[in-house]
C-alpha cells in the first residue's frame, strides 16, 4: 500500500509571515493514511521546520544543483537543504525546465544529489499543450519519466509528480480519462524498469488542484496524492485537499 501525499509548493511566494499559514495546517495534517509537505522558498525552509515542529508536516526545498559545494553562485545544494531540515526536494519542475533549461539529464544529476542527502526527490514531468494536442504526450512523459529517473530511484527515495505544463497555474483541469491515461502508464513504466519499488514509487497529479476538484483527481487510479501551487499558499484550502485526500 502506498501512503498518500499531499504536497505543497510555494514556488517564489512568501515571507516570514507565510508561516502563520503551515502552522494552521498541523490540525488537518494529523491524519492516518496522509503525508503532508509544504515546499518552501529556500529562505523559509528553516524557519518552517521550527514552525512544523511537534506535527507530522515535512518540509522540503524546490530545487537543488546536482553538485555538493562549488563556484555555483545563488544555487542551493541538497546537503544545504539537508542541513536546513527538508527532507524533500523538488526536481525538475517545469518552470525550472523552462526559466533555466532544465534537461532530463541535468534533472536525473539533481535527483541523485537529493538521494546523497537522503531527500526524497520530487521528480516532475508532464506535456505542453502544443504536445497534447499533436498527441504526443505519451511520448514525452515516457522520455521524461525515463531520463529524469535516476536508476537508484526507490519508493522511499522517489515521488513522481505528472503535471501538464498547460494545467499550471492556469485554471485548467485534464479530464479524469486523460488524468488516468497518464497516471496508469506511468505506473507500467516504473514497474517495468524498477518492478516492485515502482509499484511502491508514489505518483502525484499536479495543475489546479484546488478544494473543489480534488475529491474527483483522487479518486483516478494510480493518483496517490497532488503537487499544489496556488492552492498551497492558504491553509483553509490545502487543509481542505488534505481531508479529500486522506477521505479517497
Ligand atoms: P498550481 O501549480 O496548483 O498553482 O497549478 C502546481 C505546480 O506547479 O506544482
Amino acid at each position: 500500500m502506498r501512503r498518500k501525499l499531499a504536497a505543497g509548493n510555494w514556488k517564489m511566494n512568501g515571507l516570514a509571515a507565510q508561516l502563520t499559514e503551515l502552522e494552521a495546517m498541523k490540525p488537518a495534517a494529523a491524519t492516518q493514511q496522509t503525508d503532508v509537505l509544504i515546499c518552501t522558498p529556500a529562505t523559509l525552509v528553516s524557519r518552517a521546520v521550527d514552525a512544523a515542529a511537534g506535527s507530522t508536516i515535512a518540509v522540503g526545498g524546490q530545487d537543488c544543483h546536482a553538485n555538493a559545494s562549488g563556484a555555483h553562485t545563488g544555487d542551493i545544494s541538497g546537503a544545504m537543504l539537508a542541513d536546513a531540515g527538508a527532507t524533500y526536494v523538488i526536481t525538475g519542475h517545469s518552470e525550472r525546465r523552462v526559466d533555466h533549461a532544465e534537461t532530463d539529464a541535468i534533472v536525473a544529476a539533481k535527483s541523485e544529489a537529493a538521494y546523497a542527502n537522503d531527500l526524497v526527490a520530487v521528480i516532475c514531468i508532464g506535456e505542453s499543450l502544443d504536445e497534447r494536442e499533436s498527441g504526443k504526450t505519451l511520448d514525452v512523459v515516457g522520455t521524461q519519466l525515463a531520463g529524469s529517473t535516476p536508476a537508484g530511484a526507490t519508493g522511499a527515495n522517489t515521488v513522481i509528480a505528472y503535471e501538464p505544463v498547460w494545467a499550471i497555474g492556469t485554471g485548467k483541469v485534464p479530464t479524469l480519462e486523460q488524468i488516468g491515461e497518464v497516471h496508469d502508464f506511468i505506473r507500467t513504466q516504473l514497474v517495468e524498469r524498477f518492478g516492485a519499488e515502482g509499484e511502491a514509487m508514489r505518483v502525484l497529479y499536479g495543475g489546479s488542484v484546488k478544494p473543489s476538484n480534488a475529491t474527483e483527481i483522487f479518486a483516478v487510479s494510480n493518483v496517490d496524492g497532488a503537487l499544489v501551487g496556488g492552492a498551497s499558499l492558504k491553509a483553509d484550502d490545502f487543509n481542505a485537499i488534505i481531508t479529500a485526500l486522506d477521505a479517497a
